[in-house]
């Protein structure tokens, strides 16, 4: 298995091409998705934030969901690694390094077109991120070497019945201790579009099968300890944000941890590998 060079200064991408991944199911249509999904990626790479940066409500999202996952973060050393996987065009590590943090940044994608517009903007910013080429379902990583794991917006691309496969990856590479903070779509959200889309013929996309409830969640992370989850997304509260700016903390916090949380459009689900082992 590659492993990652650690290197303090300097951007680094690892490249391991898209053929040497390994038929891990012995499933073609898996790796078929996962060329697809890294033609894709290459393709938007260069738009994809300013796609992205479409509106208000996107903003607002990205905002409450990088303040949410802040506020689960355990507290980071210079020493502390964090793995960021897919790290895209490098959107939350940047955040990060623009909010001061200084610890070890490590970001895996498994699209070069991404990973290199990640590598431009850690340039000109001086983010000093290390980035490496790699497949959630084979991390070129070691066992135990990482603090914080970080997944935001992947699993919603990829087979459910492959996800505990990405999550055993994540919990192999974390130290004993370690933290899991990963993203996933929240299913009472996901029967409420829909409810609306066949009730009011909408046409929007939505893929009921990567949505998960609270108690899929808790499956998944069953072999994990300290599972928490908060909401990110509240319909209508942007809205209400915009129009009443002193409230938007307060709104905040409602989505991510009162019971509302459950309609919001994700769930962040935090987990640590435990520390002896099971
Ligand atoms: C929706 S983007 C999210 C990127 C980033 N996490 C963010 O929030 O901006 C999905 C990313 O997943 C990456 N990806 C898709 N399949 C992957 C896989 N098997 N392993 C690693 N990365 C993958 C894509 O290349 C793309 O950069």
């Amino acid at each position: 298995m590659p492993t990652l060079s650690h290197h303090e200064s300097s951007i680094q991408i690892e490249s391991e091409a898209a053929t040497e991944i390994p038929d891990l199911l012995g499933d073609a249509s898996l790796n078929d998705l996962k060329d697809r999904l890294v033609k894709t990626y290459d393709d938007k790479a260069k738009h994809y934030d300013t796609d992205r940066d479409v509106n208000d409500a996107t903003r607002y999202y990205f905002a409450n969901s990088y303040r949410a996952i802040e506020s689960m973060m355990d507290q980071t050393r210079r020493d502390s690694v964090q793995v960021d996987m897919p790290v895209g065009t490098g959107k939350f590590l940047l955040h990060l390094r623009q909010r001061g943090y200084a610890h070890r940044m490590i970001g895996i994608d498994i699209a070069a077109g991404m990973l290199s517009v990640c590598a431009d903007r850690s340039q000109e910013s001086g983010a000093d991120l290390i980035l490496s080429m790699g497949d959630a379902y084979r991390l070129p990583l070691p066992d135990n070497c990482v603090d914080i794991f970080t997944c935001l917006r992947l699993t919603h691309l990829l087979p459910k019945s492959t996800w505990p496969q990405i999550v055993a990856e994540m919990r192999r590479v974390l130290k004993p201790g370690g933290q899991l903070i990963i993203e996933l779509r929240n299913v009472l959200r996901g029967i409420t579009c829909q409810m609306l889309v066949s009730a009011f013929r909408l046409r929007r996309e939505t893929h009921p099968h990567t949505f998960v409830s609270p108690s899929d969640a808790s499956r998944l992370f069953a072999n994990f300890e300290n599972v928490q989850m908060q909401g990110v997304g509240l319909d209508g509260t942007c809205t209400l944000a915009r129009l009443m700016p002193p409230i938007s903390k307060g709104l905040h916090l409602l989505e991510a941890n009162s019971p509302v949380r459950y309609l919001s459009k994700t769930l962040l689900v935090q987990a640590r590998k435990p520390k002896s082992p099971c």
